[in-house]
């Protein structure tokens, strides 16, 4: 008999697992294919060991601003994907040696729920049974691949690649169309446009990057096109096969050719398969129920990450899985969505966090904004010949308290926690004034922002 039963290694799953077996809680941990999850395994992780190779190829490419002249370099990829599972490998292992530290007892098998009784949830594994007094449900989430013709088949056959076999190809195509322009699809566009790969994305929306800011996403949109990235906006794909993808716009059908194809319009739960509905726990549009608190519609069971179907961020999974934990010790934890910042590791970065102007209007808030050009910043202009980075502050126009903060540019995702506090805190535009930031960085041109609005 356990104290809690964790269905998941992902962010959300081992890092509450480990947690809790420092709590004094007696865990088990199921995971059927790999410790550390997606993120890890197959996401931010992996994803950011090719950029950053990307990055350092881009600064011999273009160092003669900057007085640098390097000629003959190149890139070789199968390197860098040989890379990037050394450094997956480091990260995964040290997952294991973490929960064996904490004293987390794993199974390496896909566990299923069972059913509930009076000694506890059972989940069975292997034809073995397992019972704990709380659930946690961290099982995340996959890949969605719309019923598309042709597009299954191209998987099978290699053509087509979601995040996952994107990531192990060791050979560069000569073209790829990347299909959907969020995150993951700007990302892969970014890493394949510096390799040398010729980049078009088909993006659905008129615009790319989601819920990014308008004026963000327009920037990106241009120093992408900039680098040679096609674009085909307010696109919707119809066929994929035979070395092409068809497309409508504009009530016209076209087609773009491509030597692969990625995948990217967005992620579905993990729910199916899991034994849910053994007790009884509350599915919607295919992902767990939960309240702020992290409960499902079950007493005792608890789910975090992904599988929620809520905000898809590991970052947001390591912070419902505590406050999951804390729940079931006793507290009342809430997670503010509000205030989780977001990044895009494209080059220029994109980093946001809070309200947008878009979301300020759709929600009726009474609230201004201001966009400042990192121009501001000193080290901005030393470190990026011709860069058009912004910041951009939504302030509640009465109380001028701090409900947005959205960046483009250098050192972005590394900034934007600190955006996030102010807006977790709910610091006013005076508060901020009153902080002393480093100089010279680009982060100072938060705080100088705070004076023009
Ligand atoms: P996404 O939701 O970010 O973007 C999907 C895009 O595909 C949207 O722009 C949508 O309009 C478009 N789309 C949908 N159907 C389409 C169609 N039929 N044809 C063309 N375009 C279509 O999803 P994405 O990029 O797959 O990422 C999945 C999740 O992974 C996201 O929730 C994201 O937050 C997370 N993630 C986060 C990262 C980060 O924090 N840096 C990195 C990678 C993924």
């Amino acid at each position: 008999m356990y104290d809690l039963i964790v269905l998941g290694g992902g962010p959300a799953g081992y890092n509450a697992a480990e947690r809790a077996a420092h709590a004094g809680m007696k865990t088990l941990l199921f995971e059927g294919k790999a410790l550390g999850g997606v993120c890890l395994n197959e996401g931010c992780v992996p994803t950011k060991t090719l950029l950053y190779s990307a990055k350092i190829y881009d600064y011999t490419k273009h160092g003669e601003a900057y007085g640098v002249t390097c000629t003959g370099s190149s890139i070789d990829h199968a390197f860098v994907v040989g890379r990037k599972d050394k450094v997956v490998g480091t990260l995964v292992s040290g997952v294991s040696g973490r929960l064996k530290k904490a004293g987390v007892e794993v199974v390496p098998a896909f566990g299923t729920i069972t059913g509930r009784g009076s000694d506890g949830f059972a989940v069975t594994a292997n034809g073995r049974e397992y019972k704990a007094s709380k659930l946690l449900i961290c099982t995340g989430s996959y890949a969605f691949v719309p019923p598309v013709p042709g597009l299954r088949e191209s998987i099978e056959s290699g053509f087509a690649m979601t995040n996952r076999e994107i990531l192990d190809m060791r050979t560069l195509p000569r073209s790829l169309v990347v299909i959907g322009g969020g995150v993951i699809g700007l990302e892969m566009a970014s890493y394949f446009n510096s390799v040398g790969v010729k980049v078009t994305v088909v993006e659905m929306l008129d615009h790319i990057a989601g819920p990014t800011d308008g004026e963000i996403s327009k920037i990106l949109l241009r120093s992408y096109q900039k680098k040679g990235v096609e674009f085909i906006l307010g696109a919707n794909v119809t066929a994929v096969g035979n070395g092409t993808v068809t497309f409508e716009k504009d009530g016209k059908t076209e087609s773009v050719p491509a030597d692969k194809v990625l995948v990217s319009i967005g992620r579905r739960a993990n729910t199916a398969g899991i034994g849910l509905e053994s007790i009884g726990v509350e599915v919607e549009r295919g992902a767990v129920v939960t309240d702020e608190y992290c409960q499902t519609s079950v007493p005792g069971v608890y789910a975090a990450g992904d599988v929620n179907g809520k905000s898809m961020l590991a970052h947001t999974a390591y912070r419902e899985g505590e406050a999951a934990l804390a729940n079931m010790l006793g507290g009342h934890e809430r997670v503010n969505y509000l205030s989780i910042p977001s990044v895009i590791y494209t080059n220029p970065e994109v980093a946001c966090v809070g309200e947008t102007s878009e979301s300020v209007k759709a929600k009726g808030l009474d609230a201004v904004s201001t966009s400042v050009t990192l121009k501001y910043s000193g080290r901005y202009i030393a470190e990026n010949e011709g860069g058009d980075g912004i910041v951009k502050l939504v302030v509640d126009k009465t109380h001028k308290t701090l409900l947005g903060v959205h960046m483009i540019g250098s050192y972005a995702s590394e900034i934007i926690y600190g955006a996030a506090m102010m807006v977790e805190k709910q610091m006013r535009t005076d508060d901020v004034k009153k902080l002393v930031f480093p100089h010279p960085t680009v982060c100072e041109v938060i705080r100088e922002a705070m004076f023009m609005i």
